[in-house]
């Protein structure tokens, strides 16, 4: 099952893609990105729904520390040419190091909702869950077509 391959073949993926610029490798990394991105929202409602019962935030923590992980390689999965079937605009590539930055933000966003929830804390769960929301925003809304 394609969706449960482990973020280390997930890389290797990319990486392979990347270098070879084979159109069939570029279909597998779309397919990947665009499955991992849906990860990341089933990860948000399913942490929005924790939040929102006041529940323990623990078991928050280790959703963020797989969002984490995808976010740190996100743009690995986006290579040059990679655009068949994609909704990726064109300054994915025109403007790589916004794509980069954006990237880093959530990846940093992740991280701080991650040692939010693992410490227990309520408040600050809840206050770096809404800048990962945003850090997903902030991206699509500049890379992302609708
Ligand atoms: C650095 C940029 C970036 C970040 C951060 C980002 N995304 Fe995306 N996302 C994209 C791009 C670009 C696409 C279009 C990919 C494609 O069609 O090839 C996309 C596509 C998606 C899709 C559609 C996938 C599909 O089936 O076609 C979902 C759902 C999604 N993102 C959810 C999220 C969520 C939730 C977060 C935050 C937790 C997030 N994304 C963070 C850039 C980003």
């Amino acid at each position: 099952m394609k969706r449960l391959l482990l973020p280390v073949g997930l890389l290797a993926l990319a990486l392979g893609a990347a270098g070879s610029g084979d159109a069939w490798a570029q279909g597998d990394v779309i397919a990947q990105r665009k499955e991992e991105m849906k990860r990341s929202g089933a990860h948000l409602e399913a942490i929005k729904k924790i939040i929102d019962a006041g529940e323990a935030v623990d078991p928050i923590a280790p959703r963020a520390q797989e969002m984490n992980g995808y976010f740190a390689t996100l743009a690995t999965l986006f290579p040059a040419g990679s655009t068949e079937n994609s909704k990726a605009r064109p300054e994915v590539w025109s403007d790589r190091a916004g794509f980069e930055k954006a990237a880093a933000n959530a990846t940093e966003a992740a991280a701080k909702l991650a040692s939010a929830a693992g410490s227990g804390d309520k408040g600050a769960t809840a206050a770096a869950f809404r800048e990962v929301g945003a850090s997903c925003g902030a991206c699509h809304r500049n890379y992302r077509a609708r």
